[in-house]
Formats: C-alpha cells, sequence, structure tokens
C-alpha cells in the first residue's frame, strides 16, 4: 500500500514537470498589435476606447497588414474577491473583459490582457504574485490570446522563479497564450527565457513623448538608445522567442516623418514586435502608411527569424543586416546625423555575410527596383532616416 502511494506521488510529480513548458507554436513571427499605454496610460483606458480602436483596427488596414493583438495594458483591474479572483474595474470596463475579448474576437482580431509579477503593477493595481493560478484561470476563461507580464513591486523577487512560475500556470489553464516578459532586460532574459516565454523586453521604457535620443529622463529611453541596446542580442532571437526593444512611439507626441520611418525601419529589421502605440483613429495618413508598409513588414516577418545586426558603424552613419528566406538579404542605411548623407555605395567592400553573386536590389520606400549590387552606386540618406534595400536573386 505504502509502495503505491509512493509511486503514485512520482508519477504526479512527473507528470507535474511534464506539463510546466511554454505554449509552442506560438508568436512565430513577431507578434504585431497595439497597445493602450502610450496613448493613453492608466486613466484613459477603457472599454469604448479599446472596442474603437479594435475597429480603427480595421478600417485603417491594419489587419489587412497583419496586425492582429489589441493589449490593454496597465489599469484595467481594482481589486480580488475573498477567493482571490481579480475584480474589473467597473467604471471604466463596465461590460467586463470577456464580453470585450468576445468584441474584438468578432472583428477576427486576438486579446491581450497586462499584470504583473509582483505584489502591484507599475500603476499601483492588483498584481499577480500569489494569485498566478487563479490570474491564469481567468484569462483562459475569459479567452484572453496574449498576456504582458510586468516586474514593478517585485521586491525579493527571482525573475526566472517568477516568470516560470506563470508560465506554468499559463499552461496548465490549458489555452494557449502569447507570454511576453516585461522585466525590461535587467536579469538578461535573452539568457534564460527562450523556454519561459515568447518574447522579452530587453530595455526600460520607449520614451512616451517619442523623443528620438537622450536617456536623461530617467527609466525612459529615445529610440535610437534602444537601438544600440540591441546590438549583440541577435544570437537570441528566433521563431517564437524575440527580443523586445519595447513599443512603436511612430505617431506619439507628433514624431518627424524621417524619425518615424528610420524608427519603424529599425524595429523591422530587428525582428522586434511590432505593437503600435498611438492613437489609430485619429492618425496621420503619414503614420498610416509608414506603420502599414507591407515591403517592411515583410522584413521583420520574414520566416527566418533572424533578428538582423550592424555590420558597419561610421559613427552617425551604419549598415544593418537582416537575413531573409529564400537567401534574400535586407539592408538598412541609417543615417544618425542632424545632416544628409550621401553615400557611396561599394557593395564589394561592405561586409555583408553570405553576400555571394549578383542581387537585384529594391529600394523599399520608394517601392522600385534600383539597380543590381554588381554596380557601385550613390545614395542620399536624409537626416535621422534610413534607405531600406531588399536584395534578392
Ligand atoms: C511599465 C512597463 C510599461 C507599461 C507600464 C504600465 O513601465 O514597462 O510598458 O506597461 O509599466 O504601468
Amino acid at each position: 500500500m505504502k509502495t503505491n502511494l509512493f509511486f503514485l506521488l512520482v508519477a504526479f510529480f512527473f507528470s507535474k514537470e511534464m506539463t510546466a513548458q511554454k505554449f509552442d507554436n506560438l508568436a512565430m513571427t513577431p507578434p504585431m498589435g497595439w497597445n493602450s499605454w502610450n496613448s493613453f496610460q492608466c486613466d484613459g483606458v477603457n472599454e469604448t476606447v479599446i472596442k474603437e480602436m479594435a475597429d480603427a483596427m480595421i478600417t485603417s488596414g491594419f489587419k489587412d497588414v497583419g496586425y492582429e493583438y489589441i493589449v490593454i495594458d496597465d489599469c484595467w483591474q481594482i481589486g480580488r474577491d475573498e477567493n482571490g479572483y481579480i475584480i474589473v474595474d467597473k467604471d471604466k470596463f463596465p461590460s467586463g473583459i470577456k464580453s470585450l475579448v468576445d468584441y474584438v474576437h468578432s472583428k477576427e482580431l486576438k486579446f491581450g490582457i497586462y499584470s504583473d509579477a509582483g505584489t502591484k503593477t507599475c500603476a499601483g493595481r492588483p498584481g499577480s504574485k500569489g494569485f498566478e493560478r487563479q490570474d491564469a484561470e481567468t484569462y483562459a476563461n475569459w479567452d484572453v490570446d496574449y498576456l504582458k507580464y510586468d516586474w514593478c513591486h517585485t521586491e525579493g523577487q527571482d525573475a526566472i522563479t517568477s516568470y516560470t512560475l506563470m508560465r506554468d500556470e499559463l499552461f496548465k489553464a490549458g489555452r494557449p497564450i502569447v507570454f511576453s516578459i516585461c522585466e525590461w532586460g535587467e536579469n538578461k532574459p535573452w539568457e534564460w527565457a527562450k523556454d519561459v516565454g515568447h518574447l522579452w523586453r530587453t530595455t526600460l521604457d520607449i520614451d512616451m513623448e517619442a523623443r528620438y535620443d537622450g536617456n536623461i529622463w530617467g527609466n525612459l529611453y529615445g529610440w535610437s538608445d534602444l537601438v544600440d541596446m540591441q546590438v549583440g542580442l541577435e544570437k537570441y532571437a528566433g521563431p517564437g522567442h524575440w527580443n523586445d526593444p519595447d513599443m512603436l512611439a511612430v505617431g506619439n507626441n507628433n514624431m518627424p516623418e524621417n524619425e518615424a520611418r528610420a524608427h519603424f525601419s529599425m524595429w523591422c529589421m530587428l525582428a522586434a514586435p511590432l505593437m503600435a502605440g498611438n492613437d489609430l483613429r485619429t492618425m496621420t495618413a503619414t503614420d498610416q502608411n509608414i506603420l502599414t508598409n507591407k515591403e517592411l513588414i515583410a522584413i521583420n516577418q520574414d520566416v527566418l527569424g533572424k533578428q538582423g545586426f550592424k555590420i558597419e558603424d561610421f559613427g552617425n552613419f551604419e549598415i544593418w543586416q537582416k537575413p531573409l528566406d529564400n537567401g534574400d538579404i535586407a539592408i538598412c542605411f541609417f543615417n544618425r546625423e542632424i545632416t544628409n548623407k550621401n553615400y557611396e555605395i561599394n557593395w564589394a567592400n561592405i561586409k555583408i555575410k553570405d553576400f555571394e553573386g549578383n542581387y537585384k536590389i529594391k529600394d523599399l520606400w520608394k517601392n522600385e527596383v534600383v539597380g543590381t549590387t554588381d554596380a557601385k552606386m550613390t545614395i542620399d540618406v536624409p537626416s535621422r532616416d534610413v534607405v531600406v534595400f531588399r536584395l534578392s536573386k
């Protein structure tokens, strides 16, 4: 009898261990969607905003080019009931989250939610610590598709343990949910999170005023600083596990067109998740065109899932490469000067990896073939702007 009990316990232990994994075959290309934080923060988010953003995702053509997740960030939650289940802020979300998920799903979009591994979220709402099981069950019952899991109020917690715990609870709850780790790169998640989550933030937050550079605001970085922080991380990314340099700031605070084009292009080159953070209902045609550029999105969503890397650095002028499926190569010339750059390309001299023979060159922002790599050419890269080429045979 005692022996039976022993074997039962061993079997139970192993069955639990075997279920301890993340959901496979999710986020095989970088997730694309929209997140509420950069435009609405805590006070501005509510169910009308989320519904209207889902509507705008369709009418603006975003869904057609691949954006699919609508993610509510912080401030949808207000407390816990006597059984530890989360209570939704009914002032902001009077119909409840489940009905909002159904609305988003009715548009054939996916729904994302936010919580935190600590006692409280960054905006001071209830965190998941100690309630991981209830929360994972709740999200699964609501048919949630994506969870962003933050790292505020986690004093004394171990990141690997905390994120692994939530991964396991999500898995046990049984609904495939993309798990987005948001511990800002503090514990080098690229080194351990491949089997824990589907994407992980590599840095602190992108500047909500969408500035180009400067990390003088405490925990906010200009987007070009975030680019620098991705150098060397390319080997950790691939299908189902992505480095996340934070949401897009295109369309926030009137980011100038040249900077918006460069920012978006670099996120595409980096195989970064493309989470728009602007108000899709009121965006300019320029921002809409940038965010929905199919040629650039194809670079980001390429099935090979290689993160781009820097191959030349001339101070304020850089060349980046992203290997693509079929032997194609994306090349991005990034001018960080405040003056225009005229640059003669001698293809034979650039350190492009796996570059063999002659390629046709397509300029992705002009959307036209501009030559072949067997001849030198000269490009003009405006200030804080890019030229992006797709090389193919
Ligand atoms: C942190 C995250 C942000 C956002 C806020 C919400 O700062 O890094 O992306 O989710 O919390 O409070």
